[in-house]
């Protein structure tokens, strides 16, 4: 959650630190500020609750000035999304500033002693100590050293944090500091720069530098930075990341929405993530760092992942269970962790998808599996992310970045990437021959223009989504894999409509949501051809019996779904079955979009929710 960014060098800093913010808005958006060390050797700045675009006015008034600054946009964990708790957070002196992405979780122990000693606070937030404990260390053993400071104060911090310091007595250097959080420097001749993500980057630079949790980076006006890690050694060479796509890629491009460019983009983000992958060997999968002799011995995958992901966690099951042969568990993170009964066969492959790579629970139960001794395989979309680094092998589904926080290209991106997995799996352990990989490869190769298809029928869910105005509950319902397009259709409406939306297996109905059905009750079935057709259409009679009105997603020609329900999002014939929730779900990406801008919500920025969740 929350956007960190920071700048010192020969440039005005508010300009960029506003639009640093501004990109990485999309981390959370309740409040936002900005302090610089003024050219008079003062801290100056603005803050306040809502969005980036309010702090930009409020900083254009306040006319700040200063070549060195931090900046914040908050997801709030402690204390509510006020101008008070709005980070920057200052010390007691006025001439230390914080910005912070975690939570403290000792804060209130620490509070009562910080205050017990004199320290005012001035904020309900758990960072607000940060700020006091620098002061102390500042004020004591570490005076005239800012690094020390700050190491000073995280010594006596427990729980995760990405924390920026820029102090008026130093004016011109920033020492940042990440555990938990990420955090990416880069060194420019324009002067240096920190940031939660390579996002605001992109604009100033191709390379950047990721922290390791607890190393200290101290940021000079000339653009050096000096990275000593957690043992007080200075990183001489510290792990560089090349950003491979360019700035635009995180713009919008004339789309109205995020959300919209990053629908449409989904037939590309598929054939980037399918080229080149048929090899003389099968499928070329060289991610898996896993030799053939232990890809052969593996007798269990374990998939780990939240929300969306996890969803595509459900079709990767079905896949990997049919074309390799090997049974797998999907399981919910926050769940896993605290499974302290959770029993993990030998030969087992933990797999965890994660489109930001930084996901607090996902992080957290990989290393769990890490320390039960199994290997870690990670599909995630963000290059050099936390979950990307501590994984044995990773899978990047070049999906671009995913700036919505509906998540919706990376999803299809991850199940596809999961098939590539489900085939090399059943090659290596012979349950697939290369002939059968190369067939279902070439059906893989049709989701990009199955989608475009898919695409080109918006016109259908924008009418579907009518059947959405004024109610206040909806149904979604599939069976087997379509079970896993309901359950992310589902998630999708909730999150940027605020309707609510239960989804359920289809044959699960009968056992409580149908008494939810009235007349009129919007229900969508997710009812491809394929074996368990029929029962879904069961399903759907039960439903119309009821008056719901019901919005099938159905293969194109299948008359018997037209005759019956109220409104059809047509799919072309798939291939294969398992391909269909790859070009299906795109129909119920789009509806949901349709219905939350029926509602006039802003898509891109559901209220509550921030797109990278590192906290647990
Ligand atoms: C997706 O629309 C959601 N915003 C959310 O469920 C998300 O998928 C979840 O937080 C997991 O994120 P990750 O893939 O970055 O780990
Ligand atoms: N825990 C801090 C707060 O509530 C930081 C939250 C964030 O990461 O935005 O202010």
């Amino acid at each position: 959650m929350c956007g960190v960014v920071g700048y010192t060098g020969k440039r005005q800093a508010v300009d960029w630190l506003l639009d640093g913010l501004q990109t990485l808005e999309y981390r959370g958006y309740d409040s936002a500020g900005v302090q610089v060390v003024s050219p008079s050797g003062n801290l100056h700045g603005v803050k306040c609750a809502g969005r980036v675009a309010i702090l930009r006015e409020r900083a254009h008034t306040a006319n700040l000035h200063g070549t060195c600054g931090i900046g914040h946009t908050r997801w709030a964990t402690h204390g509510t999304p006020t101008d008070r708790n709005a980070h920057p957070h200052l010390d007691c002196t006025g001439r230390i500033a914080i910005v912070h992405n975690g939570i403290i979780e000792n804060y209130q122990q620490l509070k009562r002693e910080l205050m017990a000693d004199g320290h005012e606070f001035r904020s309900d937030t758990d960072s607000e100590v940060v700020a006091h404990l620098v002061e102390e260390a500042w004020a004591g053993p570490a005076r005239g050293d800012l690094a020390a400071a700050v190491r000073n104060a995280c010594d006596r911090l427990e729980g995760s944090w990405a924390l920026a310091v820029a102090c008026a007595d130093v004016p011109g250097e920033l020492v940042v500091t990440r555990l938990g959080s990420p955090l990416v420097v880069a060194s420019t001749d324009d002067g240096a720069y920190v940031a939660s993500d390579v996002m605001p980057l992109s604009s100033v630079t191709s390379r950047v530098f990721q922290l390791d949790d607890r190393d200290i980076a101290t940021l000079h006006a000339d653009g050096s930075i000096d990275i000593v890690d957690r043992d007080g050694r200075l990183v001489s060479n510290p792990v560089a990341m090349e950003i491979d796509w360019d700035a635009s890629a995180a713009r919008l491009g004339g789309y109205s929405d995020f959300m919209a460019k990053e629908i449409s983009e989904q037939p590309e983000a598929i054939e980037r993530l399918l080229a080149g992958r048929l090899g003389k060997h099968g499928i070329e999968l060289d991610e898996l760092k896993l030799g053939k002799e232990e890809l052969a011995a593996l007798r269990h995958v374990v998939i780990i992942a939240c929300g969306t992901s996890y969803h595509a966690g459900l079709t990767a099951k079905v896949a990997i269970e049919r074309w390799a042969k090997i049974p797998v568990s999907v399981e919910y993170a926050s769940e896993f962790i605290y499974d302290d009964d959770y029993l993990v066969p030998d030969h087992t492959l933990c797999v965890v998808i994660t489109q930001s790579g930084e996901t607090a629970d996902t992080l957290a139960a990989a290393r769990r599996m890490r320390g039960m001794g199994c290997d870690v395989f990670a599909i995630t979309n963000v290059l050099g992310s936390t979950a990307a680094r501590e994984a044995d092998g990773t899978l990047y589904v070049q999906a671009g970045p995913e700036v919505a926080v509906a998540s919706t290209k990376a999803y299809t991106a991850q199940m596809v990437a999961s098939f590539l997995l489900a085939l090399r799996l059943g090659f290596a352990n012979g349950r697939l021959t290369r002939d059968e990989v190369e067939k279902h490869l070439h059906d893989l190769e049709q989701i990009p223009d199955l989608m475009r298809e898919v695409l080109s029928r918006r016109w259908q869910d924008k009418q579907a989504a009518r059947r959405f105005r004024h109610k206040g509950s909806s149904l979604f319902l599939g069976r087997n894999v379509s079970s896993a397009t309901a359950f992310e259709g589902a998630l999708k409406l909730k999150e940027i409509s605020y309707l609510h939306a239960e989804a359920y297996p289809a044959g699960e109905m009968k056992h409580g949501p149908i008494a939810l059905l009235e007349p009129g009750f919007p229900v969508v079935a997710v009812v491809p051809a394929g074996h368990v057709h029929d029962k879904t259409m069961s399903n759907i009679q039960e439903c119309l019996a009821r008056g719901a009105s019901v919005i099938a997603v159905a293969t194109d020609g299948d008359e018997r779904v037209a005759k019956l329900c109220q409104e059809v999002l047509g799919v072309p014939n798939c291939p294969d079955d398992i391909i269909v929730p790859a070009v299906s779900v795109l129909h119920l990406q789009m509806l949901a979009r349709y219905v939350a801008r029926d509602r006039g919500y802003d898509v891109d920025k559901p209220r509550n929710l921030a797109k990278s969740v590192t906290v647990e």
